[in-house]
């Protein structure tokens, strides 16, 4: 039977989506326009400005594709990679594996480099199999969602660029919460995703290519197989003098986006990185204050967006986690593939990411694990995580 939408009103702490801020809500619901119209190309160069400060650049191209983050991986890698192409990835997760899976289905002869699950890819061993062949890319996550490791990346877009090859870089999880700084780092392309640290809804890749890789997309010998994510195409609508429709732009998202980044750019970048700092670090001096384990044991490598912790001997996963939902309506994720049961997954990312959250998340689940029985000092999440709130 029919009935009208009457969602749930939840506090999403998992690793995406995360709270969309109020003012994205608003903006998706204003009035339509064309994607044609002079005040909706207003809106996209707004957008692409608001864009290239978040990923830290000038570059030119740099664009929302229509599509999860999903497509903006499968972006770079259909432009970029021609059949034969050889591509070296680096896999310590599961989105490093997608990685992998995007550049082979894109038709270039895989070579990966890996680190176990938690931790982060070693520069020497990306030198190492960089000096073996000639890659026409290094491809990496900055921020592995399934393990929440923070990925250096100035040593290894060093070999990249030693190597000839082009450094692009997963940013979907590190938009908006740890600096990407693509113009120093020297990254060529990168992507991301809207519905983490930015706070909007999901379905729009942000992407970015400097002219190192324009030129590598522009100068193809084959056709781009993918008709949708052509960028040689899709360039003239949001880059050209005189725009050309390629598909109707997603417009109400693109507002949504327009008004998350303004919310950034109003908070400052800085600060927004701060405060995402601030309170990852509460939440995880928190967890570890209650007896429990990170699963990133290097603390540079620990993305304050998203925390991992290594779920109590002898407690239920699921039945912490239905709880949290069904008793303080809190979402928070579990583990993916080999870490599946094993750890839980908590964002502070974007609009989630607020003190009340670090508060309600560690009292929260000092109680159902109290009530599960598990042992631990009563009380001293809280106090550990207060004393770092209490730090300005
Ligand atoms: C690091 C990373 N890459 C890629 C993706 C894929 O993005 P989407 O699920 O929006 O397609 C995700 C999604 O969680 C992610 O965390």
């Amino acid at each position: 039977m029919y009935k009208e939408l009457n969602p749930p009103v939840r506090i999403l702490m998992g690793p995406g989506p995360s709270d969309a801020h109020p003012k994205t809500l608003q903006a998706q619901a204003l009035p339509l326009i064309g994607h044609m119209d002079p005040a909706f190309v207003q809106v996209m160069n707004e957008v692409a400005d608001l864009l290239r400060e978040v990923f830290g650049t000038k570059n030119k191209l740099t664009l929302p594709m229509s599509g999860t983050g999903s497509a903006g991986m499968e972006t770079l890698m259909v432009n970029l990679i021609e059949p034969g192409d050889k591509a070296l990835i680096c896999i310590n997760g599961l989105f490093g594996q997608r990685m992998a899976d995007s550049a082979g289905r894109s038709g270039a002869e895989v070579t990966v480099v890996e680190a176990p699950w938690g931790e982060a890819i070693d520069p020497a061993q990306v030198a190492e199999a960089a000096a073996k062949d000639k890659f026409k890319l290094i491809g990496i996550v900055h921020a592995e969602t399934s393990t929440g490791v923070k990925q250096p990346l100035e040593e290894i877009s060093k070999i990249a660029e030693d190597n000839g090859a082009l450094f692009v870089v997963d940013c979907v999880t590190s938009i908006g919460g740890v600096p990407i700084q693509a113009d120093q780092v020297g990254i060529d392309a990168a992507f991301a995703g809207t519905q983490k640290c930015l706070s909007a809804p999901p379905g729009l890749a942000p992407a970015t290519f400097n002219e190192r890789a324009v030129d590598v997309i522009m100068n193809r010998k084959t056709k781009i197989q993918s008709w949708y994510l052509d960028l040689q195409m899709i360039a003239k609508y949001w880059g050209g003098t005189k725009r050309a429709y390629h598909h109707t732009a997603p417009i109400s998202s693109i507002f949504a986006l327009h008004a998350a980044l303004g919310v950034i750019h109003q908070e400052g970048l800085e600060n927004v990185f701060a405060r995402h700092a601030r309170l990852g670090k509460a939440l995880q001096d928190g967890l570890e204050a209650m007896g429990m384990e990170l699963l990133v044991r290097n603390p540079d490598h620990r993305l304050p967006d998203l925390t991992t912790v290594r779920i109590p001997e002898g407690i239920d996963d699921l039945a912490v986690r239905s709880r949290l939902l069904k008793d303080y309506s809190i979402e928070i994720g579990g583990g993916l593939g080999v870490l599946g049961g094993k750890i839980w997954r908590i964002g502070l990312m974007g609009h989630s990411c607020r003190e009340r959250n670090v508060v309600l998340v560690l009292g929260a689940l000092e109680t159902i694990l109290s009530d599960l029985g598990y042992k631990f000092d009563k009380g001293a999440g809280l106090a550990a995580a207060q004393k770092v709130l209490a730090q300005e």
